[in-house]
């Protein structure tokens, strides 16, 4: 293999060497390409809060400042454009958008999805549309921001949801702009390479094989929907509808525990397990998220379970009482 970066000058370092090399690697000619290996330094993202953790992790792994929107549950988690607007500023380059939503199961209605792509256009903003949950709604149809704007989009799709191939790491992502498109395709091979094969037949199997699986798992992740939110409402507790992606939040504030303390003790106390609102953001601190992923009678169960300790620690009872 030859080197990119020639022998070192004073021994490097493996850190600098790593530096160097990826100095010389990239065509720093293209203003892109240039922002990437710059590392986007101050440039500010607007993701959402609650929102998959993985924003943050990658806008600050470039550097970048991660500026997280509200998203809030007497809204149902549908991005509000005042929040936006008080949140944009002069160094805001992208505005991640993410429905079907993980952790909220919000799927954004089709206006919402127009008035984002004008606000993107009005702060000439990329969007990233993470849409790895696009097969997964309930009720309306998935609106992608795409076709709207497909040269300010970046869309984020996966296989890991559509056929249930977690852990196979085949994913992509879907561009019109042509000069991005080339950068990406240059910048992803020195990152990753590409899809190991046995992957890539798998996802060739998925793609030419019958698709009857991704109904019928929609409509398997439907009917859970259905009856977890018809026990949480019986119980008073629950206010918004979710209506894609396999999760929903759960407010326990009535608990008075914040997300992370409840999460541990209904682990350690009903052996349920959920993921803590602050996983992912300041704003469901009080919330907890479910997930959809599981058998309906151990689903059930579980909520049950969840539901009896809410009640619980509201009615003042202690551990094991
Ligand atoms: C919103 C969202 N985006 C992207 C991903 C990434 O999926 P994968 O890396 O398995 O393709 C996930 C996985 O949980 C997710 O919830």
């Amino acid at each position: 293999m030859h080197s990119f970066v020639g022998p070192p000058k004073s021994n490097p370092k493996p850190f600098e060497h790593a530096r160097l090399a990826g100095r010389r690697r990239v065509p720093l000619r293209c203003p892109v390409a240039k922002r990437w290996t710059d590392g986007a330094r101050g440039d500010e993202v607007l993701l959402p809060d609650p929102g998959w953790p993985n924003y943050e992790m990658a806008v600050l792994a470039l550097r970048g400042r991660a500026i997280r929107y509200p998203l809030h549950i007497e809204n149902a988690f549908v991005p509000r454009i005042e929040d936006l607007e008080r949140l944009v500023t002069p160094r805001t380059r992208i505005l991640i958008l993410n429905s079907p939503s993980n952790p909220t199961g919000a799927v954004f209605p089709r206006e919402v999805v127009a008035s984002l792509m004008q606000f993107a256009a009005r702060y000439d903003l990329w969007v990233l549309a993470d849409e790895v949950y696009e097969e997964i709604v309930f009720d309306d149809a998935h609106i992608s921001p795409f076709p709207v704007d497909p040269a300010r989009t970046v869309s984020l799709n996966s296989f890991s949801k559509t056929y249930s191939m977690t852990g196979w790491r085949v994913g992509y992502a879907s561009t019109g702009n042509a000069e991005l498109a080339q950068v990406m395709a240059k910048i992803q091979e020195p990152q990753i390479s590409s899809v190991p094969g046995p992957a890539q037949k798998a996802a060739e199997a998925a793609l030419l094989g019958p698709q009857d699986c991704v109904a019928q798992m929609r409509d398997a992740y439907r009917e859970r929907r259905d009856a977890v939110v018809a026990l949480l409402r019986s119980r008073d507790l629950f206010s918004y509808e979710p209506r894609g992606a396999f999760y929903l939040m759960l407010d326990i504030s009535r608990s008075g525990l914040d997300g992370r303390t409840f999460a541990l003790r209904l682990l350690d106390e009903e052996k349920v397990a959920v993921a803590p609102g602050t996983a992912f953001g300041d704003v469901a601190r009080s919330q907890v998220r479910i997930s959809l992923a599981t058998e309906p009678s151990v689903l059930l169960e579980g909520v049950d379970r969840t539901c009896r300790m809410i009640a619980r620690i509201a009615a003042g009872a202690t551990v094991g009482v």
